[in-house]
């Protein structure tokens, strides 16, 4: 008996003192981000042009789901000392924020530049690097100049065109103290629920072309934009570019080959889209996708396929256009070959892939219908692309749980979360991804989108009803302080 006691007391030390060494690595990145949108406000001031969020929510007042706006938002335009504050407060190693690009172009066109949008970013930047924080930029977080978009946008070719000297104003101003740049933010998110699933700005839909165009006019503006920042601004300012794709985990429903091939579309059709072309090793467009589209198109009786072809030239130019693969990872999907299939009417991109998807029923549901808890589902995602695409340097740009505008600062639900995910990213270390460091979202609350206000992602509270937008810590802003300090999960 006593022996028994003792193996177990053995064990229980044992088992706590492996779990001690589960620490994150010293230089490992923890950071917050945010979106220009949605936090800024000041959305016409000091020379800022109007963008597609800004066209949307004025001329369609009731497409946001509590018929709000993003024209105050969290206020940062006039609070970012603040913001910065709680940055200090958190003990944060970066930042992820976005710049709007109608603020420092206001048409779009980099013909003019607009000085006091310069001067917003460069009092942020320099604040931030006052204290060590180190700026994570995204050059595009779906704000898109309204007079760009007047001239077709993402759906324009010549849309590689204006990003790249859009990318350059911003690396000519910023890049000496940047030195980590995002091109775009969730390239899916653009392309699809931009321009055919109503459910973002600019709030098209195309019927299965507009879509595709986008793909491809997204990924060569990305390659422009990086191959501009590594041949002329890299040699001087040393920085990394990469891009951010959600890379939510799509697992199959069961272990027929039918769901597996089915979960490999699914993942193909939600991100490999966009990551493929630029991270595998032969470029261009994921297989089984692009002969599923071109089959689909065929049969509806187009005479070429909806999804346009990349010339070996342009292959070659995409290819390997990449320092860093930004994450964004909120949950896990399953997937059916047979099973939840939606019906569609027109041509559209989820009809050409034909299958379904769920959550799984036992995961618990966050204040947004579509972000629910499931047990180490970063670890899935990420050894994943690990396999797939030789290993890149990887960055969790974004992952975060939603709760509702009344449910106080007490957020354990929120906690869970976080320890769930802080887990599943040191298994995904365990096994060798070159994961160096992760952006909670959101530093504070901010306008979810078509979602409005009511789905609060925030470390910290914001009082939307007080003019001053008085900031206030969550609970969990205290525990990701902890753990940002001990670099352990345990608290
Ligand atoms: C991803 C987007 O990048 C961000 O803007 C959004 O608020 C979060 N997901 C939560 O939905």
């Amino acid at each position: 008996m006593k022996l028994l006691l003792l193996s177990l007391f053995v064990v229980a030390c044992h088992g706590s003192s492996v779990k001690q060494q589960r620490r994150f690595p010293d230089d490992f990145l923890f950071g917050a981000a945010t979106a220009a949108y949605q936090i800024e406000g000041g959305w016409n001031e000091d020379g800022k042009g109007e963008n597609i969020w800004d066209h949307l929510v004025h001329t369609n007042p009731t497409v946001i789901q509590d018929l709000t706006t993003g024209d105050v938002a969290a206020d940062s335009y006039h609070n970012y000392k603040r913001d910065v504050e709680m940055m200090r407060e958190l003990g944060l190693d970066a930042y992820r924020f976005s710049i709007s690009w109608a603020r420092i172009l206001p048409t779009g066109m980099a013909n003019e530049i607009n000085p006091a949008g310069i001067a917003y970013y460069n009092n942020l930047i320099n604040e931030m690097l006052k204290y060590n924080i180190a700026p994570m930029v995204t050059l595009y977080h779906w704000d898109l100049p309204q007079k760009l978009q007047e001239l077709g946008g993402f759906m324009n070719p010549l849309f590689s065109d204006w990003f790249e000297d859009y990318a350059r104003v911003v690396f000519e101003n910023f890049g000496d103290r940047v030195k980590m740049f995002i091109t775009f933010n969730e390239p899916r998110e653009i392309c699809y629920e931009g321009h055919e699933d109503l459910n973002k700005a600019p709030y098209l839909n195309t019927t299965g072309v507009g879509v595709y165009l986008c793909a491809k006019h997204l990924v060569v503006a990305h390659a422009k934009a990086y191959r501009l920042y590594d041949e002329e601004f890299r040699p001087t300012q040393q920085g990394q570019c990469g891009i951010t794709i959600s890379v939510n985990w799509f697992g199959p429903a069961t272990d027929s080959e039918e769901d597996q091939l089915a979960a490999e579309v699914m993942r193909q059709v939600q991100w490999g889209l966009y990551a493929e072309p630029i991270f595998s090793a032969e470029g261009g467009w994921p297989k089984e996708l692009s002969e599923k589209i071109a089959a689909k198109s065929a049969a509806q009786g187009f005479s070429r396929s909806r999804l346009p072809e990349f010339t070996e030239e342009e292959k070659t130019f995409v290819r390997g256009t990449y320092d860093f693969f930004g994450v964004n990872h909120y949950t896990t999907l399953l997937v059916s070959a047979t099973e939840h299939k939606q019906v569609f009417s027109a041509p559209s991109m989820m009809d050409d892939v034909d299958v379904g998807y769920y959550w799984p029923e036992e995961n618990p549901s966050s204040a947004s219908p579509w972000l629910k808890l499931a047990p180490n589902s970063i670890y899935y995602a990420l050894t994943h692309l690990k396999e797939k695409y030789n290993n890149p340097v990887i960055y969790i740009t974004e992952n975060g749980w939603a709760t509702l505008p009344d449910s106080g600062l007490i957020d354990d639900d929120r906690i869970t979360y976080y320890r769930s995910s802080m887990e599943s990213m040191l298994n995904a270390l365990d096994d060798g991804v070159n994961l160096k460091g992760y952006m909670v979202w959101s530093l504070l609350d901010n306008m979810e989108w078509l979602e409005g206000y009511v789905a609060c992602f925030g470390l910290y509270q914001v009082d939307y009803q007080d003019p001053a937008r008085t900031r206030t810590p969550r609970k969990s802003a205290f525990v990701y302080k902890h753990i940002i300090k001990n670099r352990y999960v345990d608290y």
